[in-house]
Parts: structure tokens; C-alpha cells; sequence
């Protein structure tokens, strides 16, 4: 990982092989796949299968959701690395219905021994794994901060913060003031949520934010990360 890397999102439906490519040619440092079901992959569904392909060395992250153990193994035992794979993210960031109800994306941010367990496994195969979170399931974790224990009692790679809770829509802005206390964790922490400007990204690095993940501002312009990156990421244009 760079000094402060540039990601770009998992986003359903954007973030394919050849978007992932255009990013990637446009300066973002690492990318990740649409997120897939482990489930699928323990059932080898070819659609599922499909999402976490990576067909050029672009640097990859998969994104995968569940929390199912004997699925996570039984994928984990027939996955073959391709090139560019860098290491798996758990989505604890979902707030659709559909997965919110089962307990999967952010009804497991405060299922701590689960996302251990879940964590655990992944790096038991040598592979590493990062984690994917909002601030909570809805404001009142939130303002328990969930976030805070599950980032200080797990040991992942590093944690991507999208600085919202799964309530709030995309429409809501981005919560930066919840950076300053998560970075005392002294854990890797990437920044997500509204990130568009050279400024924001200079604050996050100030503070000692070791990353920036950028998802709708790509999909408006995928020259954002050069564009960020131009003179310096950190010298005043
Ligand atoms: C169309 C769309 C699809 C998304 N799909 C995923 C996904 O598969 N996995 C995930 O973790 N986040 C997903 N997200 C959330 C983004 O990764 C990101 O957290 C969010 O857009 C906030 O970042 P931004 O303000 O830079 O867009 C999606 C967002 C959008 C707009």
C-alpha cells in the first residue's frame, strides 16, 4: 500500500473489470470488485463467480458478503489468486433491507466475535482481509460508536470507514468529524463518503488517514484520481 492510497469503490453494476481497468489507468491506486455473495461462491453460481474475475493485473480487491463459516471455507479451499489480487474486503457497509434483515453488511458491524471468526478464516488461507463499515446499523449505534469496538477488537488488514450509518442515503453528507477519534484506534483506516477535492483528501492525510476511497465522484469523472494526484497529492495546486 502506498504512503496514502487512492481506491477506488466497490459500486453494483459500475465497478466491473473494464471500469476497475479505466480507474486504475487514471491513477487510482488499487480497486475492488462489486460485492458477491458468499453463498454463491460456496455454490460456485456462476454470476457470483463472475463478479469477483479479474482478467487483467489491475490491483483488486474481492468485496464479499455473508457471515456463513462452512461457505467461507468451502470457497476459500478452491480459490486460485489471479494476478492483481491483492486481498479480500468484508462488506459490513450494506444497509439494503434484503441483507440488513438476514444480518449481513451492517447488522454485523456489531457482531464482533462473528466478524473475527469471519476475518480469522480469510487470513488463515494466507490471503489478507480488510473490512468495509459504516458507522453503525442506525444513529443510536452510531452514537454508541460500534464503529470504534469493532475496529479496535479485530484484526483486519486495514478498515475502509464510509462515514455514515445505514440509514442515512447517499443524499446525507458524510460525517468527517468521526476521523479524529478513529484514527487514535493507530489502525489503517481509509477514508469514504463525499471525498471529491484535493483539500479533503490534504485534511484526511493531516490527521493521519492513510487513504481516500472515491465511488460516485469515479463515476462522474474517472480522472479524479490523476487530477488529485497532479502536482503532488499533498502540495497546494
Ligand atoms: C451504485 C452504487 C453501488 C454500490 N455498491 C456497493 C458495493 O457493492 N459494495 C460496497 O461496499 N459499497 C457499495 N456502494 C457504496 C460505495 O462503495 C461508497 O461507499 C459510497 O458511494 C460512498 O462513497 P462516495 O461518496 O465516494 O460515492 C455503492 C454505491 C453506489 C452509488
Amino acid at each position: 500500500m502506498k504512503d496514502f492510497e487512492l481506491m477506488l469503490a466497490p459500486m453494483e453494476s459500475h465497478t466491473g473489470p473494464e471500469f476497475r481497468e479505466l480507474c486504475y489507468k487514471k491513477g487510482a491506486d488499487s480497486t475492488f470488485t462489486e460485492m458477491a455473495r458468499i453463498s454463491g461462491l460456496a455454490k460456485r453460481n456462476k454470476s457470483t463467480l463472475e463478479k469477483i474475475k479479474i482478467p487483467k493485473p489491475i490491483p483488486t480487491y474481492i468485496q464479499l458478503i455473508g457471515s456463513d463459516i462452512t461457505d467461507l471455507n468451502k470457497f476459500l479451499q478452491n480459490f486460485l489468486p489471479q494476478k492483481g489480487f491483492l486481498g479480500f474486503n468484508l462488506n459490513l457497509g450494506c444497509s439494503s433491507p434484503n441483507m440488513v434483515q438476514v444480518g449481513l453488511g451492517c447488522a454485523l458491524i456489531k457482531r464482533i466475535s462473528k466478524v473475527k471468526k469471519i476475518i480469522q478464516t480469510i487470513q488463515d488461507y494466507s490471503h489478507p482481509a480488510s473490512i468495509k463499515l459504516r458507522l453503525g446499523m442506525n444513529k443510536f449505534e452510531k452514537q454508541k460508536k460500534v464503529y470504534l469496538n469493532l475496529i479496535n477488537e479485530v484484526d483486519a488488514d486495514f478498515f475502509i470507514v464510509h462515514a455514515r450509518d445505514g440509514k442515512q442515503t447517499l443524499k446525507d453528507p458524510a460525517d468527517f468529524s468521526v476521523y479524529n477519534e478513529i484514527v487514535k484506534t493507530n489502525k489503517i483506516i481509509i477514508a469514504n463518503g463525499d471525498i471529491r477535492t484535493k483539500e479533503q483528501v490534504q485534511y484526511l492525510n493531516a490527521i493521519g488517514i492513510k487513504g481516500a476511497m472515491i465511488g460516485r465522484a469515479a463515476l462522474k469523472n474517472p480522472d479524479i484520481f490523476n487530477n488529485l494526484k497532479q502536482n503532488g497529492l499533498f502540495v497546494k495546486a
